[in-house]
């Protein structure tokens, strides 16, 4: 199937009929008043949230010019509100508490559960006690290491009731990754579970946290709680790991009792069961009133230099701007059965799957397993059985479904579907393609969302109703979003062109600060072109307008939607003895979309071979996690292509990776005759 990238998709009647914007010419009045009167197009959105007291001050103030002095962003100052109180107890009090707010469907599709509004308020209330008695109070931060469990948004939001800062850490990152999360973010309480099966792989959460507590230990940091949800015996091990088989798992053996039952470590004083400290807990806890600009999370997000940034949010802005988003990208009216695939512990799940469905009411369905397992149309067979309208998910995980052919998705009855999304790197068309006709039967609108954890909702999107989509393209800029593309000298291109997106004006989503380094948020995102916040993204504009991201201009890179830097891979690799130095660089993947090819130049008396290939490979699971694994590992003998002033030039590693023998200009390199001798023994494809 070959995909025609000129061709434009319009809405389906199905969609525009009942659409909050069902035409360009409304899309196009709104975003008008909304860049125009902010104030008045956020605060006419304000009047839906219950706000305990309204803005005192400045609807929206803000610097982005380093040269005028520190940036800074504020909305709605003086404002005061609490964004769980807007998820839960608002919709409760508007009797809405017997509605579902989430079908959780589990690894096994044996396992399912339903939670009401009414049921997550109490779980989270009691949760809110537990933490008090913990002596965290508003401002702490609380770090949280979970599978896609109800528990999960329970402890989100019982961490915002009481005013605390939530630190989120994806499930699949290691010890070290975590315990240097936790670090920086100083948190004194860690909340786990003992361990998750993800498809047919067993995940040891509560070791992979006990390593990253003690860790933490030596780093003086105190970590006074960790509170453990028992989940792995309440649900349905894969048939492969029935009767106590190994099954090629040799940690089985030693994580199970002769009973079967899952084992963990345990410290007395410092872990306590979730079910056990619940089980006393008081039902009702009142909602601390923030003030708009309070701290609500922080979110890691990879950064060029290798050291991770705590992207922080704060409650008002972010809870406007997850809310709207959800509302007017997805087209979410009331009755709408929504499913976002993505992992809370990224901020596609903050956004999607916590914050914006719940503040709009909505029902939704959270999934803890893989898109292919026990089968590949895992997916398909939840729309079906949960009547999904709006679906969510990664190119990534199109591609990798692609692959099965149609087969397992026709199996199922996809009718109920109307938006589908993509979200986490560009969409290449013929994977939109497959997305639009096999899951939608060419009945749909696809939303390609552009954003990222630091915008904290969407930024460049389709809006379902209302824009004809073209494949490959995020389209146009969603409410209040300024968007420029600027040359390498900072020149604003109009019309048809190609250069570094940016916005000339802040969104109430966007990130307030780096936790703990407010110099670094404004040399990252500010300093390269001042009174801009600058992506990091090149984008070109067509003849239409339409914007068309093209990928990351830094050195990051983009492996199934997660994003890397280089420096942060290169710095575990040179951590074992073996390596002198090393240089990674992403290499086009055809399902993870990029994947990591790295050159090893390495120590004296060193030999390249599988074993040591294998321990570089298990260097960087264990120091990042396993999604950060490298595809390709060239060792040399002769060294990496560098400057005079020894700055390796990565520009002439991609190129090699791929197999591109245009080098472009290579004079400026101090020993020009590497590049033919990495060029010579470079890995071709399948030989990894
Ligand atoms: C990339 C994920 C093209 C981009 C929400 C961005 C995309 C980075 C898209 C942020 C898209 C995300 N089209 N590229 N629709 N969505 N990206 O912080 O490079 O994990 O800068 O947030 O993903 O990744 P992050």
């Amino acid at each position: 199937m070959s995909a025609d990238s000129k061709a434009v998709y319009s809405p389906p009647n199905k969609v525009v009929s009942i659409s909050h914007c069902s035409s360009m010419e409304q899309y196009r009045r709104m975003y008008e008043k909304s860049i125009q009167d902010p104030e008045g197009f956020w605060g006419e959105i304000a009047k839906s949230f219950h706000f305990e007291q309204e803005t005192t001050g400045k609807f929206c103030d803000y610097n982005f010019d380093p040269s005028k002095g520190r940036i800074f962003i504020k909305w709605l100052e003086g404002a005061k509100t609490n964004i769980c109180y807007n998820c839960l107890d608002r919709h409760i009090e508007a009797g809405k508490g017997d509605q579902i707010a989430f079908y959780w469907e589990g690894n096994d599709p044996a396992d399912r559960r339903q939670l009401t509004y009414a049921d997550i308020l109490r779980d989270v209330c009691k949760m809110a006690n537990v933490l008090k008695g913990y002596g965290v109070a508003k401002g702490h931060r609380v770090a949280i290491y979970m599978p896609m469990i109800p528990e999960l948004v329970v402890a989100m939001l019982a961490v915002a009731r009481i005013g605390a800062v939530h630190s989120i850490v994806f499930g699949g990152y290691s010890s070290e990754s975590l315990a240097e999360r936790m670090i920086d973010a100083q948190a004194s309480i860690l909340i786990t579970s003992d361990a998750v099966w993800r498809g047919t792989k067993l995940v040891h959460l509560k070791d992979i946290a006990d390593g990253a507590l003690e860790i933490c230990k030596q780093k003086d940091l105190d970590v006074k709680k960790s509170i453990v949800v028992k989940h792995l015996c309440r649900v349905t091990a894969p048939q492969s790991a029935a009767n106590g088989v190994a099954n090629g798992n040799p940690s089985k053996k030693t994580h199970f009792d002769d009973k079967g039952q899952y084992k963990v470590g345990w410290k007395e004083g410092r872990d306590v069961w979730w079910e056990d400290v619940m089980k006393d807990a008081k039902s009702d806890c009142h909602a601390v009133w923030m003030d708009a600009e309070d701290p609500l999370f922080m979110l890691y997000t990879s950064g060029s230099t290798g050291k991770p940034k705590g992207v922080l949010h704060t409650v008002g802005g972010y809870m406007l701007y997850s809310a709207t988003t959800f509302k007017y990208s997805f087209d979410y009216h009331p009755g709408d059965i929504y499913f976002c695939t993505a992992d809370i512990g990224w901020i596609t799940g903050h956004s999607y799957v916590t914050y914006g469905p719940l503040l709009n009411g909505a029902t939704s369905v959270l999934f803890e397993g893989v898109p292919t397992y026990p089968h590949t149309g895992r997916f398909w067979e939840i729309v079906e059985m949960c009547k999904v309208n709006k679906f969510y998910t990664a190119p990534t995980a199109i591609r990798a479904l692609m692959k099965f052919g149609d087969e397992p998705v026709k199996k199922y009855n996809l009718s109920s579907l109307s938006v589908l999304g993509s979200v986490g790197e560009p969409i290449n068309p013929e994977a939109w393609m497959w997305y639009y006709r096999v899951v939608g039967n060419s009945d749909v609108s696809i939303v390609d969302t552009f954003w990222q954890t630091e915008t904290g909702g969407h930024v460049i999107t389709p809006l379902p109703g209302a824009t004809p989509a073209k494949p490959g393209s995020a389209c146009y800029p969603f409410f209040g979003v300024d968007v420029a593309l600027l040359d390498e000298e900072g020149k604003e291109i109009s019309g048809e062109g190609e250069g570094y997106l940016v916005f000339r004006r802040p969104w109430p989503g966007i990130m307030r600060t780096v936790y703990g380094n407010h110099e670094r948020f404004e040399t990252t995102y500010f300093k390269k072109f001042p009174g801009y916040y600058c992506t990091g993204d090149g984008a070109r504009r067509d003849a239409d307008g339409y914007i068309w991201v093209t990928g990351r201009i830094d050195d990051m890179l983009n492996v199934s939607g997660h994003l890397l830097s280089t420096a942060q891979v290169e710095s575990a690799l040179v951590e074992h003895e073996a390596v002198a130095e090393a240089a990674a660089v992403a290499r086009p993947h055809h399902v993870k979309g990029e994947c990591l090819y790295c050159f090893v130049y390495l120590a004296e008396g060193f030999e390249f071979n599988p074993k040591l290939a294998a321990e570089l490979k298990g260097k960087v699971r264990e120091k990042i996690g396993p999604f950060a694994t490298p595809d390709y590992l060239q060792a040399t003998s002769v060294g990496l292509p560098k400057t005079r002033s020894g700055k390796i030039m990565r520009r002439i590693l991609r190129k090699v990776a791929v197999g591109d023998k245009e080098f472009g200009d290579i004079s400026t390199l101090a020993d020009p005759s590497i590049v033919d001798v990495l060029f010579q023994s470079r890995i071709l494809d399948g030989k990894a």
